[in-house]
């Protein structure tokens, strides 16, 4: 496979950066440079921090996989929704944020208006077909003011995006890899969440959806 086959289905370069509510950006194939890079980076922070189904404190087993990297990973259990400074499963603490992730994800936030974003934590959801997120807020960090930086890599996925509202109706994305939405400002408590994933190949990732979120978590939290 030539590596342009990767991206056919990539918009053209005019819809590249589409608002999609008040603070929150589409960039579609904002993480499309140095892709074998960040996958290894990826695999690599797997590799240390295995991906695991968290139990969340209704006492559900997420169908999404999740592992961290980065100086605080996001943790649930039965006890609540917490970040932590260390892998509970090995006692260690979550590999570093790979540079190259560290770089994309600030040069995502910046081209959505959001300059000088340092997130400590990047949440890595591992998608295989079926698996999905439920509508929900990224309201366990203290610090509000930064945005979410979300990398889709892998199969297709359908995002859906609402308002910090929740009996308001979401907008479906379709994202594919390389992706990238920014939402922050006045959409950083915004319900999102991801439908059931469809079966499918991806020429690097093949039956998976790998997505990266980073997060500014602030000060005192743990
Ligand atoms: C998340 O909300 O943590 C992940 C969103 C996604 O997988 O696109
Ligand atoms: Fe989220």
């Amino acid at each position: 496979m030539r590596p342009q086959d990767l991206f056919d289905d990539l918009p053209p370069p005019e819809a590249a950066h589409t608002p999609i509510a008040p603070g929150a950006v589409l960039l579609r194939a904002g993480g499309r440079d140095g892709d074998v890079a960040l996958l290894q980076a990826v695999e690599a922070v797997i590799a240390q921090a295995p991906l695991r189904h968290m139990q969340t404190p209704g006492g559900y087993t997420m169908s999404v996989a999740t592992t961290s990297c980065g100086a605080l990973g996001w943790v649930s259990d039965p006890q609540g929704y917490r970040y932590a400074t260390h892998d509970p499963l090995s006692r260690q603490p979550w590999p570093a944020m790979p540079a190259c992730l560290l770089a994309l994800a600030q040069r995502a936030a910046a081209q959505a208006g959001y300059a000088h974003f340092q997130p400590e934590a990047c949440l890595i959801n591992q998608y295989l077909p079926g698996a999905k997120l439920s509508l929900h807020q990224d309201k366990d960090e203290k610090d509000l003011s930064a945005p979410i930086v979300s990398l889709s890599l892998g199969l297709p996925a359908v995002f859906l995006f609402g308002t910090p509202r929740r009996s308001d109706r979401p907008q479906p994305l379709r994202l594919v890899h390389g992706d990238v939405v920014v939402w922050g400002g006045p959409s950083r408590l915004a319900y999102h969440g991801v439908q059931p994933l469809a079966d499918g190949a991806h020429g690097l990732l093949g039956r998976r959806r790998i997505n990266l979120t980073f997060r500014c978590v602030g000060r005192g939290v743990v």
